[in-house]
């Protein structure tokens, strides 16, 4: 299906100033993700074309990295950290409550647009463990019920 809100000339200038650098791909990827939100599939013959690779080629690196999003972001973001400190302090069994109430796997988006989840590795919060970040905000020393309300605040924002 065709991108109507596709943005063309930001699409253009980040192809332009980028597409003399060597290994230019993955700034682009990064550049018009900043700039848009995500990486429309109707970007890809445009980045293709510009630095002369296939189309199957870009393809490719969008879905080997999971922080690249082909579809607009939802309204919050957040990021469970599944590293060491975190893990020793309940971390999965938290991921597994957040799959359970969201009906989501670890990179999933719920279907309103409201959340996405995404596994992050150390907010360098390690001292107060488990610890995520909602829409940018380290929230710390987390237990089931704070991160259910957590959840529950964004889910009951949206449906406002
Ligand atoms: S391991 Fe989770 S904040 Fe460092």
């Amino acid at each position: 299906m065709p991108d109507e809100t596709l943005d063309l000339p930001l699409i253009h200038r980040v192809l332009d100033s980028h597409k003399e650098v060597p290994g230019a791909l993955l700034p682009i990827l990064h550049a018009i993700q900043h700039g848009l939100g995500y990486v429309p599939d109707a970007a890809v013959p445009e980045i293709a074309h510009a630095l002369n690779l296939s189309l199957a080629e870009v393809r490719g690196v969008i879905s080997f990295y999971h922080d690249f999003r082909t579809s607009p972001p939802a309204r919050h973001t957040l990021r469970l950290c599944r590293a060491e400190s975190c893990q020793s302090r309940g971390a999965e069994a938290l991921a597994a409550q957040l799959r359970e109430q969201l009906g989501l796997d670890d990179h999933g988006t719920s279907a309103d647009g409201a959340l996405s989840l995404r596994p992050v590795y150390c907010l360098g919060a390690c001292a107060c463990s488990p610890a995520l970040e909602l829409d940018g905000q380290v929230h710390a020393r987390l237990t089931p019920e704070r991160l259910r309300a957590l959840v529950q605040g964004c889910m009951t924002e949206a449906g406002a």
